[in-house]
């Protein structure tokens, strides 16, 4: 591990992990980030705090320019497993099926992406990070010295966004919460701007039969090979 205080801006090391939702992505990079020593940027909670927002200020999500405004005022901070947006903590709030399927929706607007991407840079700024979402390989990260893009097949996705939601005592049909993912999934590749995509420089992970254990082993793995005299 380095010495705190000797990094310098261009010196941190950053891992990102992009994938669609349930491919196991977000415990994963939770996990390597505390084996790691790493800070953990959990960009899709950027993009909930933004339609938490519209949803609670009754902003016209047709209205790019409204729902672009909303984002460009929201003051988001991310720390400690909480999210604050304009002071108020909405970690559990964010996490509702309305607020995922209007995420979605305001992540195709291109300056409320802009406005994130500026929020997620500043956030790695002279920090170790293991940061996850859609675009941190491609776009916010190009230069990241380890990428991984996870994926897994819809059913076991399904099923496991069913146990996610279980836990929350919400009880949602498989096939409902299948074709929810599908949609979201559609939506999340086909948009013009930051399409769901590896990068071409990331190393693809199908975590299908793998459990969330050893996925984290994995990729702990293959950061420490790329850059374990920089992390040890
Ligand atoms: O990972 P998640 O389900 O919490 O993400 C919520 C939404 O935000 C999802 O529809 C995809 C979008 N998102 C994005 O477009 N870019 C990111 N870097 C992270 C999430």
């Amino acid at each position: 591990m380095r010495t705190p205080g000797t990094e310098t801006e261009d010196s941190e090391i950053i891992v990102t992990i992009d994938g669609p939702a349930g491919s196991g992505k977000s415990t994963a990079a939770r996990q390597l980030a505390v084996r790691l020593g790493f800070d953990f940027l959990d960009t899709g909670a950027m993009y909930r705090a933004v339609a938490w927002q519209c949803l609670n200020s009754q902003i016209d999500l047709q209205s790019e320019d409204d729902v672009a405004g909303c984002a460009r005022d929201l003051k988001i901070s991310i720390g400690d497993g909480k999210v604050i947006a304009n002071g108020e903590d909405v970690s559990a709030a964010i996490r509702t099926p309305e607020v995922t399927e209007v995420a979605s929706k305001v992540a195709i607007n291109t300056r409320v992406r802009d406005a994130m991407v500026r929020l997620q840079q500043n956030a790695a700024k002279g920090q170790n990070m293991v940061t996850e979402g859609r675009d941190q390989g491609t776009i916010v990260f190009p230069d990241a010295i380890c990428k991984f893009f996870l994926t897994a097949d819809v059913e076991q996705r399904a099923l496991r966004r069913q146990q996610e939601l279980e836990q929350q005592g919400q009880n949602i049909s498989l096939e409902e919460i299948r074709s929810q993912i599908a949609e979201r999934d559609q939506r999340d590749i086909e948009r013009d701007v930051a399409p769901l995509l590896p990068a071409e420089d990331a190393t693809l992970v199908d975590t299908s039969q793998m459990s969330a254990d050893e996925v984290v082993d994995h990729l702990e793995k293959t950061v420490k090979q790329r850059c374990g005299r920089d992390i040890d």
